[in-house]
């Protein structure tokens, strides 16, 4: 498998359904503007390319396009959560960044209050959307629902929201591992196995493979948010498309504040080979998703 080329092809698809969102929304132009700036900046669509891809790992066979094009919405919710999210995080108020996806952060351009607004109304947005496309059918239906409770717990106070929480009360603080573990797991690790347990869900529920992409997910998660620590220190602007050092400038609890850099780097493949090994027993149908994790370990963005 060409694993760049699929993935670049599931990029694609995902900025095609984001793209006919914004298009089709009637909505005040300096909000709409603003929701389009930091969607459309780029990013890896990592989140959305986890649900289609867990999407596809829980189909038989191979699944038509015809049946992807209905859960894309659910792909794209997952995006326009994770964006918000970003241009929440880039505030003053929060990590005070100027730079984000190659350009200047959302309230660099727009200001602080549109910045907010714009946050908000992508997050509602990605339910207006998931809510537009429930499918009728009530086998369907139920699983759909079950997909979106599992979404919504991630993104808020027990997931994303308390880990953003727990970010910003230890800003300064030495930390221990308890409360390290706690803010990678819930600000970024939540949303990530969200995008996974969704996928599924949306195909079929099947609790062996829910179980398999939830504990991928952990160790993706982890791997992922200590790869991004790691990242702020030994990236570059160019490649990463936000201005590293930002951590340290904020006194960060991060992995490597915490354990140093290589011992990081030693966690971050340490959890990539348990994320790896829980795909073990699928062989070809996990093939993607094991790609996919290896791909972290030698991120530049
Ligand atoms: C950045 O997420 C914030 C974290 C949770 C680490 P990504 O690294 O997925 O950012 P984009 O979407 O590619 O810009
Ligand atoms: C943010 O973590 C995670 C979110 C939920 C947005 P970071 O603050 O480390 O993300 P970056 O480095 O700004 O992308
Ligand atoms: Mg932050
Ligand atoms: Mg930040
Ligand atoms: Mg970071």
């Amino acid at each position: 498998m060409d694993f760049q080329k699929t993935y670049q092809e599931k990029v694609l698809y995902i900025n095609e359904g984001l793209n006919s969102i914004i298009r089709q929304r009637e909505s005040h132009p300096t909000v709409l503007r603003a929701m389009e700036y930091s969607l459309q900046a780029g990013g890896k669509r990592l989140r959305p390319v986890l649900f289609l891809s867990a999407y596809e790992f829980a189909c038989i066979d191979n699944c038509s396009i015809q049946e992807l094009d209905q859960v894309r919405p659910m792909a794209c919710a997952l995006e326009m959560i994770h964006t918000y999210s970003l241009i929440h995080d880039d505030l003053p108020a929060m990590d005070n960044d100027d730079y984000r996806r190659g350009k200047p952060t959302n309230h660099k351009v727009f200001g602080e209050a549109i910045a907010i607004l714009a946050g908000d109304g992508l997050l509602n947005l990605a339910y207006e959307v998931m809510l537009e496309n429930v499918p009728l059918e009530t086998e369907k239906l139920n699983r759909y629902i079950k997909a979106m409770l599992i979404i919504s717990r991630s993104a808020g106070v027990s997931g994303m929201i308390g880990g953003q929480t727990a970010d910003m009360e230890n800003q300064g603080s030495n930390g221990n591992f308890s409360e390290l573990e706690y803010i990678h797991t819930h600000k970024t690790e939540a949303l990530i196995t969200a995008s996974l347990k969704s996928g599924v869900i949306a195909k079929r529920e099947d609790t062996e493979l829910l179980n398999a992409v939830a504990k991928y997910g952990k160790a993706l998660g982890m791997a992922f948010q200590i790869t991004d620590d790691i990242l702020d220190l030994t990236g570059d602007l160019q490649e990463l498309g936000k201005m590293p050092g930002s951590d340290k400038k904020m006194s960060k609890l991060t992995y490597p504040a915490r354990y140093g850099l290589e011992m990081s780097k030693k966690m971050s493949r340490q959890y990539i080979e348990q994320a790896v090994s829980c795909l073990e027993p699928y062989g070809k149908k996990g093939e993607f998703l094991k790609l996919l994790a290896l791909s972290i370990l030698d991120r530049s963005r």
